[in-house]
């Protein structure tokens, strides 16, 4: 089967030739099949926008190759446009994409682009608002009266409308309160699961990450530096620390507690786990 993304050998260098020269991404391959939920980590700086923003035509490699559903991205320039729709992409701090003089309006831009027709249109704007659990009633308000959660909602919702196969987080939950954030994730996985797509999610929370994605791609300095399931990764916390990253909350609770002499299994990275494992310690009994 043909793979929604494939990278091989991917170079991005910023600034050529300019004493401001940097290597953003050095020789980067991997590739992600239909319907895979993964997680992007990594340190400020490692990479992760820069790897991101090539799955929509927004960046051109300096060198290598990035094809999406099978097409070369740039194999022919003039149609890069159309992979913006095919790779829905949500940007840090989204909000900040709002511009339109109603919710509406802005929703309905990603669809209008795509050439689609006004009833068309309008049967997605209401679907995607449905979807990421706002009210209809704010369609007609100025995207500038909404509340912060409300704001990034209606961002995700405008690229939802697109009901883009491939659909790319950056941060997507940044600056956002525990239960704003669980609820934003829940949505995700909703869309994931209903559009079988494929979903990238960038992120800083080992948390958001352990309880969402069947897979993590681990950057650091351009590089990938560890790529496998969230169980794979997580039982390797001396390598992400190398990174400036560090494994869940209660994976390190686990790991202390197997440092203590507790007989746990330190693969341990969501709460729910958690209550399974310390339950049977106690012989059922939480
Ligand atoms: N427009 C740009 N011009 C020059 N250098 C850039 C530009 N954008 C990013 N860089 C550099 O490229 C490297 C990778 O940056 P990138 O934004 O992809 O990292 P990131 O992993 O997304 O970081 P963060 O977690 O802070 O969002 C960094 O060294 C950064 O300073
Ligand atoms: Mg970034």
């Amino acid at each position: 089967m043909v793979k929604s993304i494939e990278v091989k050998n991917l170079t991005h260098v910023y600034s050529a030739g300019t004493p401001f020269e940097t290597t953003a991404l050095s020789d980067i391959s991997f590739s992600v099949e239909k319907g895979e939920f993964v997680g992007i980590i990594g340190h400020t700086g490692s990479g992760k926008s820069t790897l991101i923003q090539h799955f929509n035509g927004l960046k051109k490699p300096t060198s290598g190759t990035v094809m999406i559903e099978g097409e070369d991205v740039w194999a022919n320039p003039r149609d890069v446009k159309k992979f913006r729709f095919r790779a829905g992409m949500v940007f840090q701090y989204p909000e900040y994409q709002l511009f339109e003089e109603t919710v509406f309006l802005d929703i309905a831009f990603g669809p209008k682009n795509m050439g689609l027709k006004q009833s068309e249109i309008e049967e997605r704007v209401l679907e995607a608002v449905e979807f990421v659990g706002l009210s209809p009633d704010i369609l007609e308000k100025s995207p500038f009266d909404l509340s912060g959660g409300q704001k990034r909602r209606a961002a995700i919702a405008g690229v939802i409308a697109m009901r883009p196969g491939i659909l790319i987080l950056d941060e997507p939950t940044a600056g956002l309160d525990p239960r704003g954030r669980d609820d934003i994730l829940l949505h995700i996985s909703e869309y994931h699961k209903k559009m079988n797509a494929t979903v990238l999610l960038v992120t800083h929370s080992m948390e958001d990450i352990a309880k969402t994605v069947n897979r993590i791609t681990v950057l650091s300095r351009g590089k990938i530096l560890t790529d496998g399931t969230p169980k794979e990764v997580f039982s390797e916390p001396e390598l992400l620390k190398s990174a400036g990253l560090s494994v869940p909350q209660v994976t390190r609770v686990f790991l202390r507690l197997r440092e203590l002499g507790a007989p746990v299994d330190t693969t341990v990275y969501t709460v729910e786990q958690a209550v399974k494992q310390l339950s049977a310690l106690r012989g059922g009994k939480v």
